[in-house]
């Protein structure tokens, strides 16, 4: 098979339209630049349900894509199930896992913007590194502000994105006010400041802030993952009956997922689509739907999503990918009306689960996509049980080859199972910025 030319606009095919965005408020006067090239906005408000490829960007995927789709047989004889798990793997790039997908797309569109450097948050260091890569691609310059206790647990993911030419920063910083409110460099940090850094950051001349996972043109761009598995099912004579992805800010999850929602949406088949979030940020399972902040600032436009809060700082969990306060608006819409489900593990059983698929199918999964294979051992025992044999599709969303730190805790016994509390829940949402009456924010 080749790479797809086209990626898929579910929004194409709903019978509701997604919330608006409100505008951003502006502290102290300052003004906030637009950050997004028109390209993009126009693929946010795209209709079409085939958005082409550019030739540019389908050239850098021939470098990895298609991904691998494989019959995880061992992963079943370990988990004793009779159903068929399939899983897509993204973690052959140089990037270690999906992001780059987007992140190449949306290098290409900024580069042709006349932008020359972005600026990302980065909480694990997969989208910091892809977003270099794909900087290095494109001759942009490039600053990360990376989650420092990601940072400190993952050292060679900085060496990875120096390598590549980027600058990278630990979050929090005394270079802007965010971090500087935060705590500067006492503090482990959050995904939530980090990109509260970079977005400050890019107020800078010919800079512009690079959203990593929730932007409905993030997921459209990584739908590439979902459209390959489609065919490369069907080229193996099956279809997915059950589709799981870790959830961060949703992009990988969603990546896999839309393309078989198509069939949900269009000609009403059942796929279970199932998104897997750490039980110490479970902003679907635990949070509300409501209007919030994509970053700790409180200065970027609303987006109607399931959070937990901006000014939630989860736990300490091993997959910094999975702790962000809330999920993609698009996922969220998705979540309200049931069209997927959602799960919330520990990451001690995650683990657990992960290292036998190590063993079994030969890859180390990244600690965020353990999550999704954990959910896959949860599907089937729920279908053994039931006495059905759905065909299960799991996204292995990059490889955890750099997180050693995770699994040694794991071996050594020192890895807790750390649970969000209602306490700290209600804290957070209780600063929820006042929700829109009749259009308006209060
Ligand atoms: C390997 C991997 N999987 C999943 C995620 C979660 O992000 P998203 O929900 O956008 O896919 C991340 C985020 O850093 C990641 O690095």
């Amino acid at each position: 098979m080749s790479v797809p030319e086209y990626w898929y606009n579910i929004l194409a095919d709903l019978d509701f339209e997604l919330p608006p965005d409100l505008p951003a408020r502006s502290r102290e006067g300052s003004s906030i630049r637009p950050q997004v090239p028109l390209a993009l906005v126009r693929q946010e408000m795209s209709r079409e349900r085939r958005v082409a490829i550019p030739a540019g960007v389908i050239e850098r995927y021939r470098q990895w894509r298609p991904t691998p789709l494989r019959r995880a047989r061992a992963f079943e004889d370990w988990l004793g199930t009779r159903c068929p798990i399939f899983y897509k793997y993204e973690g052959g790039n140089l990037s270690g896992s999906h992001k780059l997908n987007t992140a190449v797309a949306q290098a290409y569109y900024y580069r042709r913007a006349g932008v020359r450097r972005l600026t990302v948050g980065t909480g694990a260091g997969q989208w910091g590194t892809a977003v270099a890569a794909a900087c290095s691609m494109f001759g942009l310059d490039c600053t990360v502000y990376m989650v420092r206790s990601s940072l400190l647990a993952k050292p060679y993911r900085k060496t990875i994105m120096e390598m590549l030419g980027a600058t990278v920063v630990p979050s929090p910083s005394g270079h802007t006010d965010p971090g500087r409110r935060a705590g500067g460099d006492t503090n482990p940090g959050s995904l939530a400041v980090a990109l509260a850094e970079a977005f400050a950051d890019a107020q800078e001349p010919e800079t512009r802030f690079c959203t990593g996972s929730g932007e409905t043109y993030a997921l459209l761009h990584q739908t590439v993952i979902g459209l390959e598995a489609r065919e490369q099912l069907a080229e193996v004579g099956c279809s997915a009956d059950v589709v799981i992805g870790a959830i961060g800010g949703g992009s990988n999850f969603g990546g896999l997922a839309l393309p078989f929602l198509e069939f949900v949406v269009r000609d009403d088949d059942r796929v279970r689509c199932v998104s897997v979030e750490p039980a110490a940020c479970p902003k679907l399972t635990r949070g509300t739907y409501a209007y919030d902040f994509t970053d700790a600032s409180g200065l970027t436009p609303l987006q109607k999503m399931y959070t937990l809060g901006h000014r939630f700082v989860p736990p300490e969990v091993h997959a910094g990918g999975l702790r962000y306060h809330a999920t993609a608006k698009l996922i969220s819409a998705l979540y309200d009306r049931k069209l997927i489900y959602a799960l919330a593990c520990g990451q001690r059983e995650v683990f657990a689960t992960s290292l036998a698929f190590a063993k079994s199918e030969g890859i180390l999964p990244a600690p965020e996509s353990a999550y999704a294979i954990h959910g896959a051992t949860i599907e089937a025992r729920r279908a053994e049980r039931s006495g059905s044999r759905p065909v299960i599709l799991v996204g292995v969303s990059g490889h955890g080859l750099l997180d050693m730190a995770a699994y040694e805790s794991y071996m050594d016994g020192t890895m807790v199972d750390a649970e969000a509390t209602d306490h700290q829940i209600e804290a957070a949402l209780a600063h929820l910025p006042g929700q829109p009456v009749l259009g308006r924010v209060t």
